[in-house]
């Protein structure tokens, strides 16, 4: 008993040292490989020394699979050996061995390349935003700074899978609670009668905004104290970064419609008795959302976007979440995207992004079939609101427009 406990201790920690050979030299094998291939001066063409390179590219992940298999054998007992006769034929044998070596996870092989607009759209979108990074023209509290002067508690939105290697910073009103599923799905830490959860859909919703179940820059700090800074950067560069943004105005009215139209105690007592008291010539509110409901009660549109315009409201405490700009969630100038979906393009940028994360084998994006609040209803919306606020909120959430290429809306600012 303690002998093979040993040994399987040795097995493991052996393997894993390998692993980590692997994984730090892994670099240079890319490195040479990609010296080899690139001409160094355009002189006549002379055969290269491909062939010998081949060979050693390819091997590489066979080997891994291979220390994948040896362990294999030694953690999962039971299936090492065949338990009926072993069959005499071996084209079968091959078949069953071939099975049991299967890597859990396999990259899903795509037949088709990726749709060239999509590549495009990325592309410009990056490019946009590090344009508009570096135009002076556009300004806003925090662009100049550098990620080290950020403050940890800004860094909350931006959850981590070291599983797979990505960061998703998340924006309340735009598609976070489905991302968030597919965080959780991904970092595998919710079990469902022991294996993990893999229906998005499947989880509940106070769950996914539980922030236990999310780990995010901000508590990197408790985990790794004076190093946490440094991680992050290591981390900001190694993994795949992206985020999802909408019309910054028709963000504001989901919000809106979701906080305030529906009945909810939190948003009702934190924010709706304030907007009452100082918008609504109600100098005491009702005391609870049911019973403000109930008299038919509740601040208008136009009282929240009086909040949001409030030199007040900053002094009080920063935007919620669900109103606070982009920029200042996710500080796009600090931080380089590699990925930027919008919220109107949200199903083929949500298949391109787990195809470019190489997890659209692990999950699929859940398909929203909720009544999703649409642009073609802000001039709806706003026709309550004076123009002189509506021009004034532009400049409020003018970054945001503008860093992520939405257009100004000119027929409201100019009636
Ligand atoms: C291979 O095994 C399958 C069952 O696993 C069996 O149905 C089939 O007949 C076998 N093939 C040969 C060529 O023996
Ligand atoms: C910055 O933005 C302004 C306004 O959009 C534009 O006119 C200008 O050309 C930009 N500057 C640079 C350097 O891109
Ligand atoms: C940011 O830098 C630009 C020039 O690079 C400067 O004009 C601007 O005042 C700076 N803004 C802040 C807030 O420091
Ligand atoms: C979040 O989850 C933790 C543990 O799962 C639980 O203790 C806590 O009460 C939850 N918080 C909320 C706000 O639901
Ligand atoms: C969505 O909501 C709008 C107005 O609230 C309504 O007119 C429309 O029929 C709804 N659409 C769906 C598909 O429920």
């Amino acid at each position: 008993m303690g002998t093979s406990r040993m040994f399987r201790i040795f097995v493991v920690l052996g393997s894993a040292f390998m692993i980590l050979l692997i994984i730090i030299y892994w670099d240079d094998v890319g490195a040479s490989h990609f010296y080899l291939h690139t001409p160094v001066s355009p002189g006549p063409k002379v055969p290269h020394p491909v062939p010998q390179k081949r060979p050693q590219t390819s091997r590489a992940p066979s080997f891994l699979s291979d220390i994948d298999a040896f362990v294999n054998q030694f953690l999962e007992p039971g299936t090492g050996e065949p338990t009926d006769a072993a069959p005499a034929d071996t084209s079968n044998q091959s078949e069953k061995a071939e099975e049991r070596y299967i890597p859990r996870r396999e990259w899903k092989i795509h037949l088709t390349p990726l749709a060239p607009e999509l590549r495009d759209r990325q592309e410009q979108r990056r490019r946009l935003l590090q344009e508009m990074c570096a135009n002076d023209s556009i300004l806003f509290h925090g662009k100049n700074r550098s990620f080290d002067d950020i403050p940890n508690k800004e860094l909350d939105h931006l959850i981590v899978d070291d599983r797979h290697g990505i960061i998703y910073c998340y924006v309340p009103k735009v598609a976070c609670s489905n991302w968030k599923r597919i965080m959780i799905i991904l970092s595998e830490s919710l079990l469902q009668e022991g294996v993990p959860q893999r229906d998005p859909l499947a989880i509940p919703r106070d769950l996914v905004h539980n922030s236990s179940m999310h780990f995010t820059f901000n508590k990197f700090w408790k985990r790794y104290g004076k190093f946490a800074r440094h991680l992050m950067k290591v981390k900001l560069k190694k993994y795949t970064k992206f985020l999802f943004v909408r019309d910054p105005f028709v963000r504001l009215i989901s919000a809106y419609r979701n906080k305030f139209e529906l009945p909810n105690e939190d948003f009702y007592r934190r924010f709706a008795q304030v907007m009452l008291r100082r918008y609504g010539n109600q100098p005491t509110p009702p005391a609870s959302v049911d019973e403000a409901f109930s008299l038919g009660i509740h601040p208008s549109f136009s009282h929240f976007i009086q909040y949001l315009l409030d030199p007040q409201t900053e002094k009080d405490m920063p935007f919620n979440e669900h109103w606070r700009q982009v920029y200042r969630l996710c500080h796009p100038c600090q931080i380089q995207y590699d990925f930027v979906g919008h919220l109107e393009t949200a199903e083929e940028d949500a298949e391109h992004l787990l195809r470019l994360l190489r997890v659209d084998n692990v999950v699929e994006f859940p398909t929203s079939s909720r009544n999703l609040t649409a642009s073609s209803w802000e001039s709806d919306w706003f026709s309550t609101v004076p123009v002189e606020a509506r021009r004034e909120l532009y400049k409020l959430y003018e970054p945001d427009f503008r860093l992520f290429g939405y257009e100004k809306p000119d027929s409201l600012l100019n009636e």
